[in-house]
């Protein structure tokens, strides 16, 4: 989709820049603007096969781009630069995991280029590329916006069309699963390629289908708060998401075949849960912990959707709130510096609902907040945040977010 606005010219004037300091030709090519993501339901629902609902936020990732006529790919980011230039020969990329790749952003171009090949796209044309971002790490999705711009930049450029939405999720998870050895699901790819402005994006795993869903017309003004508490999130894989991941699995397998589920989304009905928790409670408490919260979870979530559509934003923020403290109690996902952002936007008037976001230990907490309460949230945080963790004092930082599309192809750095 194209986007009538350009790129701010500050982000225009530093691509810009760094594109002249580093050879690099974009000038006169594209820009492709990935978003970031907030998701209202179900939090850590993807892996257990619940439906999802979610939107597009406006923190971006802008990569300015342009054909160089050769067979190498170039590319700068103005996040990373002590990483320097990444360039690499198309069809040359080390195997996937290389310990080479850990501590380096070149990880997700390289799994771009395998996977696509892998697929048997044609990739066969180098370009220049110049990234920055401005998606706080850890809770919005930062990774999966990289990715999907990567991907559809390399369809565009090399003619590639009609692949499908679904098809491009997968392919967006499939770098970060099989290249880079990150567990995620596929919501933060899903909620990022479909979001549209003003709507939320429902996703039923059952049919693979998305449904827009506008906001009620009679909502309260709003906001939708990123609380980024400064810390850094290591990948999934080295963090309590893989664990669990794998306790969700094991529940399933324990309880798979007596109680005919596949998913822990299968425990819908209340009599099974109980059945379920009375056979396996005394002997794995933590495994009926993780299930408590998804049957309850997802149990809120038809009602959010309702409240959604109706405008009811109140009701939306106070099912966000409930979620943040069955992530927080049963799911045992957050974090001591998420908590405290919760803590805080919790006693603040106007703020409707909070909790932490995304993989969970660390990265950032979310809020849905009355417009004219957000800026009583920003003196609540500003007071109370650094006096809990002043070794983040000069990190954290708050992000009044609206909500946008996901995805827009806009005009790029003037030739
Ligand atoms: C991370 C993962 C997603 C999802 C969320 C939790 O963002 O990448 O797949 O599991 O955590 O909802």
């Amino acid at each position: 989709m194209t986007d009538p606005f350009n790129c701010p010219a500050d982000v225009q004037r530093l691509l810009s820049r760094r594109a002249s300091s580093c050879g690099l030709d974009v000038f006169g090519g594209r820009i492709c603007r990935s978003s970031s993501r907030f998701c209202l339901g179900v939090e850590h629902g993807d892996y257990n096969g619940t439906e999802l609902f979610g939107v597009g936020t406006d923190r971006f990732i802008w990569m300015a781009y342009k054909l160089n006529g050769s067979n190498r790919i170039r590319l700068f980011s103005e996040n990373f630069p002590e990483d320097g230039l990444i360039d690499f020969e198309i069809g040359r990329v080390p195997e996937p995991r290389s310990k080479l790749l850990q501590d380096t952003w070149a990880r997700f171009p390289l799994g771009v280029h395998y996977i696509l090949q892998r697929e048997g796209y044609p990739i066969k044309k180098g370009f220049d590329a110049v990234l920055y971002g401005n998606i706080p790490g850890g809770g919005m999705s930062r990774s999966a916006s990289l990715t999907l711009n990567l991907i559809l930049t390399c369809f565009e450029l090399n003619g590639i069309g009609a692949v499908d939405g679904t098809t491009t999720v997968d392919l967006a998870q499939a770098v970060e699963n099989d290249y880079i050895g990150s567990p995620c699901g596929k919501l933060d790819q899903i909620m990022i390629l479909f979001a549209r402005e003003g709507m939320g994006t429902y996703y039923r795993p059952a049919t693979g289908s998305i449904e827009y869903i506008p906001l009620g017309e009679q909502a309260a003004d709003f906001r939708i708060v990123s609380l980024d508490t400064g810390t850094i999130r290591p990948g999934l894989e080295k963090s309590t998401y893989k664990i669990r991941r794998a306790e969700c699995e094991r529940l399933v397998e324990l309880a798979g075949s007596q109680f005919s589920i596949t998913c822990l989304a299968d425990v819908r009905e209340e009599h099974l849960y109980r059945s379920i928790v009375q056979k396996y409670g005394k002997k794995h408490p933590q495994l009926c912990r993780r299930l408590k919260y998804i049957y309850e979870a997802q149990n809120r979530f038809t009602r959010m959707l309702d409240a959604w559509a109706r405008g009811d934003i109140e009701t939306v923020g106070q099912i966000f709130r409930q979620d943040g403290i069955g992530l927080r109690d049963d799911y045992e996902i957050s974090g001591p510096e998420l908590e405290t952002m919760c803590d805080i936007a919790r006693t603040v008037p106007g703020v409707l609902g909070e909790r932490m976001l995304g993989g969970g230990d660390k990265g950032a907490s979310g809020a849905l907040v009355r417009a004219d309460a957000v800026e009583s949230l920003q003196a609540a945080i500003a007071m109370g945040y650094p006096r809990s963790h002043p070794n983040y004092a000069d990190q954290y930082a708050v992000h009044v977010c609206q909500t946008v599309a996901g995805i827009c192809l806009l005009d790029g750095l003037p030739a």
